[in-house]
């Protein structure tokens, strides 16, 4: 077991590089399943949810090879099983990507319901919705979603999402891809990391035009080859140090970023009196005075990202006056406000409203990381507060954050990994 201990009160400063998007990787790897060649992906952020996804493409017999620590080479030509069984696909959100890419590389898949952080209801109707209507027979059986296309290929169709998700766009555009005929997919999300799916499934050969808007048509390709691929950076991660500037005070340069994706994020920093520089594919984050109140309201892309919403709660716990959230995507993403209470945050919150009052300083905690933003947030809350906080369960936050300890001391951070066991015995020798 390891925890992160943060001596905080200190300003950044210095430079950071982002990784590759996390949530681009994990639909791109699963989107290697669907071509009869090797795929080159570059810049894959050494995140634990990647490691699953690989782990998962190896159990189906694909040959993944780590060419360097951010280059993957995955070889999808003897794929053994469509099947994904329920230990590893439990562990991830992202799995459901392996239902669209089975489906549309073999007409069959077999795949556990996916896990996941709890935000609340997580339901997946829209991705099924849109496979039947690509023809496949759908059915959740003994907790496994069974999908297959009647004569083996799916065929291609006008799909709308009633709602702008995620994850349902980019399974329909892996499922369409190899379908037979032109998919139209209606009320597409547009998030970064969509319009990257579709830059690597081109790169492959599929014929996708329209990602990024609200309408993508798919004509289907009989097949996909090999190439080679570098993801985005990722606009979460770039944003959470963004917020940790902003929360600590200082002046950084973040590196490896498309300034164009922070737009959501950034227009609030500045409008609570954070500085931000545009570069070409760098920003300059300074933080001197105080910080201002703003309200949010997290929304799908361009909107602000629920997925900065809780980092950008513990920046508002500091700033000057109340805030309001209003959380537009999930219902169950405030679980981090009774730990941000013991720091001494003051937060209300009543549905899908979070008000705060913010305070003139936090005071460092115990604190337990309970999924993957949150335990974000209670960092860059332990390096805005004085003294000493200690953050359990960093599993969640190593799940989509590459090497947060070693990217944050190398601004400056007093933040440590440490070994809760070897805490244990020092403390059972000393008692010795
Ligand atoms: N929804 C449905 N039915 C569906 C799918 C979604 O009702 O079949 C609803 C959801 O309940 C939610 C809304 O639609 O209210 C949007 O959900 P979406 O499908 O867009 O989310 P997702 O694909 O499950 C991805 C990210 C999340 C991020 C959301 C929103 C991945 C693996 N996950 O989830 O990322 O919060 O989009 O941007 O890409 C994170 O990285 O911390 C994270 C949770």
């Amino acid at each position: 077991m390891q925890k992160y201990v943060i001596q905080g009160g200190k300003p950044l400063t210095g430079s950071v590089t982002i990784s590759g998007a996390k949530n681009a990787a994990v639909a791109i790897i699963p989107a290697a399943l669907l071509a009869d060649g090797v795929c080159r992906i570059e810049n894959v952020p050494q995140i634990s949810d990647v490691t699953l996804i690989l782990r998962i493409l190896q159990e189906l017999g694909a040959r993944v090879k780590l060419v360097n620590r951010h280059t993957v080479e995955i070889d999808s030509r003897h794929i053994l099983s469509f099947c994904v069984p329920d230990e590893l696909s439990r562990k991830m959100r992202a799995s459901y990507y392996l239902i669209g890419a089975l489906l549309g590389r073999f007409g069959r898949a077999v795949v556990s319901m996916p896990g996941g952080c709890d935000l609340g209801t997580r339901p997946i109707d829209l991705h099924l919705k849109s496979f039947q209507a690509l023809g496949a027979k759908v059915s959740v059986e003994g907790g496994y979603v069974h999908a297959t296309a009647p004569e083996g290929r799916l065929h291609g169709a006008g799909i709308y999402m009633d709602q702008a998700s995620v994850g349902a766009t980019m399974n329909a555009m892996l499922a369409a891809v190899r379908a037979h005929g032109t998919t139209t997919i209606e009320n597409a999300a547009k998030e970064p990391h969509i319009v990257d799916l579709a830059n690597f499934l081109n790169t492959m050969g599929a014929d996708i035009a329209g990602a990024g808007t609200d309408v993508i048509r798919v004509r289907g390709v009989r097949a996909l080859h090999g190439g080679t691929y570098s993801i985005i950076p990722d606009q979460i991660e770039a944003g959470t140090y963004l917020a940790a500037v902003a929360a600590a005070g200082g002046d950084v340069f973040i590196r490896n970023v498309i300034p164009k994706h922070l737009d959501c994020i950034t227009a609030k920093l500045e409008e609570m009196g954070v500085q931000v520089e545009e570069y070409g594919d760098a920003v300059r984050v300074i933080r001197r005075g105080p910080l201002r109140r703003t309200n949010i309201k997290t929304m799908p892309y361009p909107g602000f990202p629920t997925d900065m919403q809780p980092q950008i709660a513990a920046c508002l716990c500091l700033a000057n006056g109340t805030s309001v959230i209003n959380e537009g995507i999930w219902e169950n993403r405030y679980r981090y406000v009774a730990e941000f209470r013991r720091l001494g945050a003051h937060i209300q919150v009543d549905g899908k409203i979070a008000v705060i009052e913010g305070v003139d300083r936090l005071t460092g905690a115990p604190l337990r990381a309970c999924d993957l933003r949150a335990g974000a947030a209670m960092v860059i809350a332990g390096l805005a507060a004085e003294g000493m906080t200690e953050i359990s369960c960093i599993h969640y936050i190593e799940r989509g954050y590459e090497n947060l300890v070693e990217k944050l001391q190398g601004i400056g951070a007093d933040i440590r990994l440490v070994d809760t066991q070897d805490e244990d015995s020092q403390r059972a020798g000393q008692a010795g």
